[in-house]
């Protein structure tokens, strides 16, 4: 029943010759492996632990929060790629190269269940394979494994052929120009002593917020700077290796890491992992397809698997470090302006937050602690400029402060409609959470300081009741410098509604500051077209001009702003004008709207838009834009538009804050085509876990499970008001009316 998540890819190649014994000891490179993975490397899979990310076969690896470069030019800091190593099988005339490899083939798999990714090679000829595996450890998340398995078949052990030794060499790629490296110890043969390198970024970000360069160790469990031989005695049926790499700020603590890695046996060790793995699929989240549609299922599971790979493991062999957020191409990129230099945007908090608090609340908390920490920062960056309050970056990394690159400072100027978005994501996430507690300690304080801004920025008339944001872009980046943003001022108006509100439920008494937020808040304008009755885009917008992305059709979903017919017309008149080089959610964010506006057709075609174009076949790796387009890999924002769409948008589920209550919306479910039913383990929602299965024209939402809650919920369905108790278990059919679960505390 369940199409639960291999991705695996194998090619056989075939060699009519069999040439190994002259192709042995040559350097011939007749390659047929770049055949079989994607012929852009870039879309090799990802992956990370939250603490350290790297491209499989990439040159890079980095570590969260470590930035190098002034200002717009900060960028994440490349280490190279030490963990790109190779295992060659050799005898003393030389090693096999790719002839041989191509006699039988090379599989590369992605196992997501297990989080690691492998490559077999076969060698026929000589009897043998072997295995290369790497991850980024999730329990010990400071230490980055390479293993290999050399196994000889028996047929073969006394040929006296047979290769005798395994060459590991390592392809780093180019020296770092984000670091001064120096060998704090070349790792002697005294016992306890590895090769140690001190890592220093050349360039601060912002002396204000940065008084030191960063550093960082890296210690090897063995020093590779020669390639390693491995003696292979032609009786011995196997032989495995590991090299371990760790990394930390603080030397004893990566030390500490591989030592307690090494302790482990090499089964042990990849058991940790695989456990914190499974952990993660059984208790935290997978989405589960019935139907013939295995290829929506890898994706939608390499999807959920490529978001987690750069949050925080929130179980590790040593305290984490705090968290720098989720930029749009993750952890394991980010030192290229097309990986946006590993910087935050509202692409966290609009688009991959609403997804990533499924998967628990406290990776939720962790992502927007990171807004917590840089609060200060953002304040400096409104009073750097005359305002008030806190204005958050448009782009942010190691302090906080602005670091939009230098191509575009309009758009560092304009897009304030960041702030205003981390609260109206501080507002889902309390919708969602009910943690009434967790509001007053981290949201109410930016909420109030993202108000202020609002207050300070916009600019009120004289003699009407009417509040402008002027010169402002909007979502729509097509268009800069624009007043009266509809996206921008429905946000800024959520934002202010929700910081009052989180004031006076914290105990805050500052009624003259809530009624001068609450003035602008209702005097913002919303512009609306009554003979189209559609909302423009922004002030002198003409119907028909072509939009780079979704903008006003983000006031239903997300929103949830106007959800009336306004809304559909608003739905009818953007889809004809956005750019067919949209971004994948703009197309996932369409078909949400469609799908909770019931127009079913609409949202299987925007559905489908959304993800097809942009997944790369062979690992389920995103692009930013549609094959053909040139754009990002691992685009994790795409990823967080397409969940929401099947989440919210066909799922049906909603979260809001109704005055002082969080209230679960939950309608009859639909769900892709082909799909018969969706199996959601496990949706959170305030103190209880549920699982939830939907389909077209039922859902099932069963919240008992490891029930934590200690109020009450209770339902509003159409006029009926049903008490519902700690746990519940309600079911939609064909025809009934959505239903209000609200959690009384
Ligand atoms: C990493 O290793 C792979 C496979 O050996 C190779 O194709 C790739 O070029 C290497 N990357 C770098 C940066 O050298
Ligand atoms: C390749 O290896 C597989 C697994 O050992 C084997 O089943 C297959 O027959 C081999 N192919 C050739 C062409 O030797
Ligand atoms: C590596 O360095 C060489 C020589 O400076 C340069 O031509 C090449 O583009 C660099 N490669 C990458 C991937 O940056
Ligand atoms: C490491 O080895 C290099 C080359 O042999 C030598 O120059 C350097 O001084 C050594 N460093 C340490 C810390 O031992
Ligand atoms: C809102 O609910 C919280 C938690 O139940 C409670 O502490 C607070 O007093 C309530 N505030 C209002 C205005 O009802
Ligand atoms: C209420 O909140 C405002 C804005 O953050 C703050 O300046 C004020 O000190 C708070 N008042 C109380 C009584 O906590
Ligand atoms: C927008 O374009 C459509 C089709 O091209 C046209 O029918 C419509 O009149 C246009 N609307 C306006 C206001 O120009
Ligand atoms: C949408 O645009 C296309 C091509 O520009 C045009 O043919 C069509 O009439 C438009 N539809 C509406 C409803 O504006
Ligand atoms: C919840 O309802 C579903 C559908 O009616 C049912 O299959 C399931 O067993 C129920 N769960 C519990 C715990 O009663």
């Amino acid at each position: 029943m369940l199409l639960m998540i291999m991705i695996m890819i194998i090619m056989l190649l075939w060699n009519e010759d069999d040439e190994l014994d002259t192709a042995r000891g040559s350097s011939r490179s007749s390659n047929g492996l770049d055949l079989t993975l994607p012929s852009d490397l870039n879309f090799m899979p990802t992956l990370g632990n939250g603490h350290l990310g790297y491209t499989v076969f990439g040159d890079a690896i980095f570590m969260n929060g470590v930035y190098n470069g002034p200002a717009g030019n900060s960028k994440r800091a490349r280490i190279p790629n030490w963990l790109n190593i190779t295992t060659e099988v050799c005898d003393r005339f030389g090693c096999a190269t790719d002839a041989d490899v191509a006699v039988n083939g090379t599989s590369y798999e992605m196992d997501l269940r297990d989080g690691y990714f492998r490559s077999i090679t076969t060698y026929n000829s000589l009897g043998l394979s072997i295995e290369q595996r790497t991850y980024p450890h999730k329990f010990f998340n400071r230490a980055l494994v390479y293993e290999v398995v050399a196994t000889r078949s028996t047929a073969y052990g006394t040929r006296a052929n047979s290769p005798q030794f395994l060459r590991l060499s390592q392809h780093p790629g180019n020296a770092s120009d984000a670091f001064e490296f120096v060998v704090v110890s070349n790792g002697s043969s005294a016992s306890g002593d590895y090769r140690t390198i001190r890592g220093r970024t050349d360039i601060i970000e912002f002396e204000r917020f940065q008084q030191q360069p960063q550093e960082i160790y890296i210690i090897f469990s063995q020093s590779l700077e020669e390639p390693l031989q491995l003696e292979w005695p032609t009786w011995q049926a196997e032989v495995r290796h590991r090299i371990i790499i760790c990394i930390d700020r603080e030397q004893s603590v990566a030390l500490k890491e591989l030592q307690d890695v090494l302790q482990l046996n090499a089964n042990s060790m990849l058991q940790r992992h695989t456990d914190a793995w499974h952990n993660f699929w059984d208790r935290d989240f997978s989405i589960e397809l019935v139907g013939n549609v295995l290829e929506l299922s890898q994706i939608i599971n390499a999807g959920i698997f490529y978001l987690a790979s750069s949050l925080p493991s929130l179980s590790t062999n040593q305290v984490n470090e705090p968290f720098y957020g989720l930029s749009p191409t993750g952890l394991g990129r980010g030192n290229l302006e097309a990986d946006y230099q590993g910087h935050n945007f509202w692409d966290t908090e609009i688009w991959m937050l609403p997804v990533v608090t499924h998967f628990g609340f406290e990776y939720g908390k962790q992502v927007l602690d990171y807004r917590s920490r840089k609060l200060e920062a953002a304040k400096y960056n409104a009073r750097s400029k005359g305002y008030k309050g806190a204005r958050f970056p448009w782009e942010s990394a190691y302090t906080g402060t602005e670091v939009t690159n230098p191509c575009c400072p309009e758009v560092a100027q304009q897009e304030i409609h960041i702030s205003p978005d981390i609260s109206f994501a501080l507002q889902k996430f309390f919708a969602h959470s009910g943690d009434y507690a967790w509001v007053c300690d981290k949201a109410w304080p930016i909420a109030a300081e993202v108000a202020e801004f609002l207050v300070s920025r916009a600019a009120c008339e004289e003699f009407r009741p009417v509040c402008h944001l002027l010169n402002v872009m909007g979502p729509d980046e097509d268009h800069p410098d624009v007043d009266d943003n509809v996206y921008t001022n429905a946000v800024s108006k959520i934002a202010l509604e929700f910081a009052e509100w989180a004031g006076e439920m914290c105990g805050n008494d500052s009624t003259e500051l809530f009624e001068k937020w609450r003035r602008v808040s209702d005097r913002l304008l919303i512009l609306h077209d009554t003979a189209l009755d559609y909302h423009p885009q922004h002030a002198g917008y003409v119907v028909n001009t072509t939009i780079k992305q979704a903008d006003t059709i983000l006031l239903g979903y997300p929103l949830r702003y106007d959800t009336s017919t306004t809304h559909l017309n608003d739905l009818r008149i953007y889809s004809n004008v956005t750019r067919e080089s949209g971004p994948a959610m703009t197309w996932s964010m369409f078909a949400t709207n469609y799908l909770t506006s019931s127009q079913e057709w609409l949202g299987h075609e925007y559905f489908e838009r959304g993800y097809k174009d942009y997944v790369r076949p062979e690992f389920k790796v995103w692009s930013e834009t549609p094959l053909g387009f040139e754009g990002s890999a691992n685009f994790l924002t795409g990823i967080g538009g397409f969940l929401q769409a099947m989440i919210y948008g066909y799922g049906g589920v909603n979260f809001v804050r109704d005055n002082n209550k969080t209230t679960m919306i939950l309608r009859v479910g639909m769900s892709p085509l082909n799909v018969d039913e969706v199996h959601v383990n496990y949706l959170r929602y305030a103190r209880n876990t549920c699982r939830w299965v939907f389909g077209p024209r039922f859902s099932n939402m069963d919240c008992g499970v490891r029930s934590g809650a200690q109020g009450n919920f209770e339902m509003v369905q159409g006029k009926k008001r049903t008490l519902l108790g700690r746990s519940f278990n309600v079911t939609l059919v064909k025809g009934d009316e959505p239903v209000y679960i609200s959690y009384l505390e």
